[in-house]
Order: C-alpha cells, then sequence, then structure tokens
C-alpha cells in the first residue's frame, strides 16, 4: 500500500514527514525508479505519467494543484479515483490574491502606475465600493472562499456557476440566462472556473461585450480560458478599463508579448496559489483515511463534467 510522490523533492521531503508521522502504516516514496510497481496504490502527480498502467494495483491518483486540466482524465483506467487538492493553503493563497487585485482595480491602481512612469499627479474620480459590482464566475472551493472573504469590503456580490447556488449575502445565477444576468452587472470580474471543453476559450469578445463599459478583468482560472487577442481590443478600444492577469496560454508568456507592457495590464506569473505541502499532505493523509473508511475522497473528479 505504498504511496508514490511524483513531484519536486523540497515538497516531498515535508509529505514524508508528515506519512511517517500520521500515517506509518502507509510506506511513502518518492522514488519511482526503486519502487516495486504493484506495491504503489497512492500517486500524487501534477501530470499523468507516461508509465502509469505499471501501477496495476493504483487506488487513487491525487492531484498536487487544485485544477486537473493538466491530467490526461482518459489515461487514467476506470477504477482509478482522481482527486483535486483541497486544502487550505491553496485556499487562503487564493483569497489574498484575488483580494488584491479586487481592491487593486477598485482603486484603480493600474492607471496610477501609468500616471507615476509619466511622472503625472491627478486624481482619477473614485466609485465606493457599494456602488462596484463584483461578479465571480465559479462557485467552488475557491469562488466561495474568495467571496466570503470580500464579503467585508462591501461590494455587491454576484457569481455564477453551473448548477444553482444559494449563499447569504451573494446573488447566485446559474446557466446561460444567469451569465447574461451576471456580465451584465459586474464592474469586476472575477474567472474561478475550471478548464474544460465548455470553458476553453471562454473569455472572449462576445463575452467582454456583454460587460459593462469600463468593467474590469481578473483572471485566475487557467490560460486556454482567455483570448489574448479579444482581451487587448477589448482595452484598447476602452470597453474594458484594465485587468489582473495571473495565467496565460502558453505559460511561460512569450517575450514580446503585448502582456508584458500593457498599460492597463497586471500580470503575474500564475503564482496566485500554489499547494502548500504541510497542509497538501494533512489534506491528502485525511482522504486516504476516508477511503480506508469506504467514504468518497473530498475532492473526487467527476470525469463527465471535466473537474
Ligand atoms: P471547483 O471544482 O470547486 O469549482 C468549480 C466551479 O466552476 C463550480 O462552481 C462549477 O459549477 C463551476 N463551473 C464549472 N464549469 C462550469 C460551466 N461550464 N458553467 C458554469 N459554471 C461552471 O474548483 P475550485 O474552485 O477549486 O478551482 C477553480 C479553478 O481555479 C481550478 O480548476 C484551477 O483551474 C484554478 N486555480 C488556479 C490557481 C492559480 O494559481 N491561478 C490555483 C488553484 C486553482 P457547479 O458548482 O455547478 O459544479
Ligand atoms: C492549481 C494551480 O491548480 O496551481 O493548484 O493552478
Amino acid at each position: 500500500m505504498t504511496f508514490l510522490f511524483n513531484s519536486d523533492a523540497r515538497r516531498g521531503a515535508i509529505f514524508a514527514d508528515a506519512f511517517a508521522r500520521d500515517l506509518p502504516d502507509v510506506p511513502f516514496t518518492i522514488d519511482a525508479a526503486t519502487v516495486d510497481p504493484d506495491a504503489v496504490h497512492y500517486l500524487i502527480s501534477w501530470t499523468v505519467p507516461d508509465n502509469l498502467a505499471r501501477y496495476s494495483n493504483l487506488e487513487i491518483l491525487f492531484s498536487i494543484g487544485a485544477g486537473v486540466d493538466q491530467l490526461r482524465l482518459d489515461a487514467v483506467p476506470p477504477n482509478v479515483k482522481i482527486v483535486r487538492m483541497i486544502e487550505e493553503g491553496i485556499v487562503r493563497m487564493m483569497q489574498e490574491y484575488v483580494t488584491l487585485a479586487v481592491l487593486a482595480l477598485h482603486r484603480n491602481l493600474p492607471a496610477y502606475l501609468a500616471q507615476q512612469r509619466a511622472g503625472e499627479w491627478r486624481d482619477i474620480p473614485q466609485l465606493q465600493a457599494g456602488s462596484r459590482r463584483l461578479g465571480v464566475l465559479g462557485l467552488g472551493q475557491l469562488g466561495q472562499a474568495v467571496l466570503d472573504r470580500l464579503k467585508p469590503f462591501g461590494f455587491p456580490l454576484a457569481a455564477w456557476s453551473r448548477s444553482p447556488r444559494q449563499i447569504e449575502g451573494v446573488t447566485c445565477h446559474h446557466g446561460e440566462l444567469g451569465l447574461k444576468e451576471i456580465l451584465a452587472a459586474s464592474d469586476i470580474l472575477v474567472c474561478l472556473l475550471p478548464l474544460t471543453e465548455d470553458t476553453r476559450g471562454f473569455l472572449a469578445a462576445d463575452l467582454f461585450a456583454k460587460l459593462p463599459k469600463g468593467a474590469a478583468l481578473v483572471h485566475t482560472g487557467r490560460g486556454p480560458q482567455l483570448d489574448h487577442e479579444a482581451l487587448l481590443a477589448a482595452l484598447d478600444r476602452g470597453h474594458l478599463s484594465a485587468a489582473m492577469i495571473d495565467v496565460t496560454d502558453p505559460e511561460p508568456l512569450p517575450a514580446g508579448h503585448p502582456f508584458w507592457s500593457h498599460p492597463k495590464i497586471i500580470l503575474t506569473p500564475h503564482v496566485a496559489s500554489v499547494t502548500q505541502p504541510a497542509t497538501a499532505a494533512r489534506a491528502v493523509i485525511e482522504n486516504i483515511r476516508h477511503h480506508r473508511a469506504g467514504l468518497d475522497p473530498i475532492g473526487l473528479v467527476d470525469r463527465s463534467r471535466g473537474y
């Protein structure tokens, strides 16, 4: 019943300590070269290893990240459970990042940074938070946590998911009609959707056109959801005012790409949230306990939905 850790050695050492302390009856290794493949029942990885078939007794494939689009789900045998990472470190970091981005856009930071570079001392009319409507696409672990953290600022909050939801203090929308409604009423739009066939290329010209003039975008989902040309066009003709972008396609963004120097874009290199090994190890160990007790692990991926 070995657990194979297929990621960086630094985080592996922290996982190894946690397993030795909290789940000593499950042997732990980071050494895929010497492990007996038949002994591997649990594997954690960012992508699906090419030689996955050698682990014929695999029960759970854990994603080391919250997203699973980088895993080729169809390369994983149907009897193997796929579990995404839900852990408090990722959640906390995403709350911090989206709060930072929303406040930066709300307080016109991209425009002030441009003014600073131009040596220009000039105030920009400032809306109060109660008049700046915030819409979050994706009402999962991260979308909900982000909304919760933003509540005290007083922005009118709305969110959008596939299935209907009810959250106190948040106007919840779902489905096609709900998308139209949330877009028409979002002055700052945050994308926290998983990448699936439905959401690939989702942040495109027709979606931007449905946002109010002057709206801003925070993108922390996945790079292939965003049409770069469409964003640049919407910013350059002034329909959108600014964007804070954490994920691009490709990553890293090539040198010379217009996002690097665009005055209305703040760019970060896919760092909104990063799996924290100590809390992640705790979550994985808890999930193995769940699984051994005959319960579904938390974060079990629904292969038919793709997330
Ligand atoms: P969850 O799976 O918990 O939630 C996904 C949400 O998106 C759900 O509310 C779901 O709706 C909704 N959704 C999915 N597809 C659609 C659709 N077609 N139409 C409408 N709503 C849809 O995901 P998390 O909140 O944990 O994470 C979201 C994403 O954030 C990850 O997949 C990953 O790509 C990204 N991420 C980015 C990081 C970064 O550093 N930039 C770090 C971590 C994650 P429903 O509730 O109805 O199922
Ligand atoms: C994740 C990520 O999915 O780092 O965890 O983007």
